[in-house]
């Protein structure tokens, strides 16, 4: 099925899009991106991707103005032409083409790429949750920003699949931050759930910000502080989150079972209120489109 991928204001085949190998993104990682979930054809808090994307790109100093209008646009094309019932949408902005110098150049045209991909819901992993490892966060102290300098991730992401588990929880100075690809959280009681601090050292999901207001709408105690591995593997339940993945049971940590190595029903709870949230976000596609 032909797949159409979003360059540099052209709409192009995905197997004809090309960037040049002088691109910075390509050279040196200098690039920011952001990936949405879009499910049953809604896409899942754009315009809080649009804003962190923003902020990607203030906080590393790339020169872009982000038109949200001309983006809205050009997703539900994408969307349209593709047609994406359950998936993603990926987004990617790189400090453009340039001769190889570390420094910024003088003058640049950053570069555009957005592209989306089917995805099939593996409903597997939520009946029986995942069991994910704990290694060292050797990554660096800008967490926060989305940036593509992802090795370290990839690799921590790696020794979990070598390892038969679903993900890393990366441990720095003692406290759990987060997954390699995802939010990590545990559930004390049955009403108090905790999850890292969003400073320096983790991302500030979209799924955890969205995930934090549903709860606190609904009573749940939140506590935005490091836990460490003892509280996690004493934890009543746990679970991750991120964009694609939503909320996912965690049922084993390391060699620990997590609520008797099931998804426990705060978890189950928790997944209820988030679809809840999802099918209530709007389908851009309902709105008139400019580009045709
Ligand atoms: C390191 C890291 N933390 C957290 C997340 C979750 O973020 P979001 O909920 O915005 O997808 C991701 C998602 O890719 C991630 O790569």
């Amino acid at each position: 099925m032909k797949n159409t991928t979003y360059i540099n204001n052209k709409f192009i085949d995905h197997n004809k899009a090309k960037i040049s190998v002088d691109d910075r993104g390509f050279l040196f990682a200098d690039s920011v991106y952001e990936l949405i979930n879009v499910s049953n054809k809604k896409i899942i808090d754009l315009d809080q991707h649009l804003n962190r994307l923003k902020v990607s790109l203030r906080k590393v100093k790339i020169k872009y103005k982000l038109n949200k209008k001309k983006y809205e646009e050009i997703i539900n094309k994408l969307i349209k032409l593709n047609k994406i019932f359950n998936g993603y949408i990926y987004i990617q902005i790189t400090r453009g083409v340039a001769e190889r110098k570390h420094e910024f150049p003088n003058k640049y045209s950053p570069t555009t790429i957005i592209f989306t991909k089917h995805l099939k819901i593996n409903k597997k992993i939520y009946e029986k949750g995942v069991k994910i490892i704990t290694i060292p966060d050797i990554r660096w102290l800008r967490r926060d920003i989305k940036t593509t300098s992802l090795l370290p991730n990839v690799l921590s992401k790696q020794l979990a699949v070598e390892k038969n588990a679903f993900e890393s929880w990366l441990i720095d100075d003692g406290n759990i931050t987060e997954g390699s690809a995802s939010n990590a959280w545990i559930i004390k009681n049955s009403n108090t759930i905790v999850t890292h601090p969003a400073n320096n050292k983790i991302l500030k999901g979209v799924t955890r910000d969205t995930i934090i207001k549903i709860l606190k709408k609904n009573g749940f105690n939140i506590k935005e502080k490091p836990f460490n591995l003892i509280e996690a593997k004493n934890a009543k339940e746990a679970f991750l989150t991120s964009s694609t993945l939503s909320v996912l049971p965690v049922v084993k940590i390391d060699n620990y079972n997590i609520s008797k190595g099931k998804p426990g029903d705060i978890t189950k709870k928790i997944i209820n209120l988030y679809n809840n949230y999802i099918s209530k976000n709007k389908t851009l596609l309902s709105r008139e489109l400019k580009i045709a």
